[in-house]
């Protein structure tokens, strides 16, 4: 090996460890200067080739450029670690990955839907069927079929969202019951959940826009009895064991008998104005009202094919925000749809 292959060697060796060895750019910058800079070692050796003899110069520049080229890629790959390295050190240190995570704020199912579900739970255990209806329905549903003809005063109690082309939104559940007996043959057992539609002020006791549950049986032999006993016993599970229902004589079209049904204030449990307040969520009265009910008007089921001197059959139709005001002790019916997470989680 020449003198010069020999030299350059030994720098190209010195280098590399240095190199390898720095700490940060600085340093590979005094490195790059110290080596390969105007005064640098290299330079000198460079400077050196003029007093080699002439067939010698070229390989000696050769050889020369080629440790250029070795410490060049040797600095840069130096410069690429570092960075590396010091952005790991950033992340580290800004981010503690064993630090415990913020809890996530679970959300939970809406009071109404809550009620709805319990509802239908408690009759689906006794072998009824859930069923849903359109919220877009014709006249001939809302009311032709359920006995209210078009004359008939008790569509004004029903004061209803007109569609385009004969077509309302629902103001109750109850077409729903049409839907079903005119499908199926008796004997049919549903209950149907569903949003309905009134052109109603909004206030404390009022939406526009609210949910009711619709219940039907209708078999061979059923009677106001049965009624009796399957409402008492949804009010017992979603009130609890104490819970009394009354039933007051009423008047629905599409029943008769027809009755509204009340339940314990489980405010003031029943006492209505103990020592003369008024109790505020009854009025005073002791009872919340539910909804109506009745047994099912013979001309109902005429209209569905069914024979009423063979089957008879109960249906009632609660107000599921009604349920959610005694269930959870709410004064306004307006704070179910005003989406106020504290309020709704509060409930669930
Ligand atoms: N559909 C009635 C309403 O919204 C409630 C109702 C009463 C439903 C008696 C029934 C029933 O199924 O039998 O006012």
């Amino acid at each position: 090996m020449t003198d010069l292959a020999e030299s350059l060697e030994r720098l190209r060796q010195r280098f590399s460890a240095q190199a390898e060895a720095a700490i940060d750019e600085r340093e590979l910058d005094s490195l790059r200067v110290r080596y390969l800079g105007r005064q640098g070692e290299v330079t000198q050796l460079r400077r050196g080739i003029g007093t080699l003899p002439p067939d010698q110069r070229r390989d000696a520049g050769k050889a020369i450029n080629d440790v250029v080229a070795v410490m060049e890629g040797r600095l840069a790959a130096a410069s690429a670690a570092l960075q590396a390295r010091s952005f790991e050190t950033e992340l580290a240190s800004s981010i503690d990955v064993t630090f415990p995570a913020r809890k996530a704020r679970l959300g939970s199912v809406h009071p109404v839907r809550q009620i709805i579900e319990r509802t239908c739970d408690y009759f689906m255990r006794h072998g009824f069927a859930v069923v849903l209806g359109p919220e877009a329905e014709p006249e001939y549903y809302n009311f032709d079929a359920l006995n209210i003809p078009a004359d008939h005063p008790a569509r004004e109690n029903f004061d209803s969202f007109w569609l385009s082309d004969g077509l309302l939104l629902r103001p109750h559940t109850s077409p729903i019951q049409v839907r079903t007996m005119q499908r199926y043959p008796p004997p049919v057992a549903i209950v149907a959940p569903g949003k309905c539609y009134r052109r109603d002020a909004t206030d404390a006791r009022h939406l526009f826009q609210f949910h009711q549950v619709e219940g039907l049986l209708v078999a061979e032999g059923i009677h106001f009895g049965h009624l009796k006993g399957m409402l008492e016993g949804l009010c017992r599970e979603l009130f609890g064991r104490r819970q009394k229902v009354r039933f007051r004589p009423s008047y629905f079209p599409f029943t008769e008998p027809s009755a509204e049904v009340d339940t314990t204030c489980p405010k003031c449990s029943g006492a209505g104005a103990p020592q003369g307040t008024r109790c505020g969520m009854c009025g005073g009265s002791g009872w919340i009202e539910l909804g109506g009910a009745g047994m099912v008007h013979p001309n109902v089921l005429r209209e569905v094919q069914y024979d009423p001197e063979t089957y008879s059959g109960w249906a009632f139709g609660f107000g599921a925000e009604r349920l959610g005001l005694a269930l959870y002790d709410v004064d306004d019916i307006r704070r179910f749809v005003t989406s106020d997470p504290d309020f709704l989680v509060a409930l669930s």
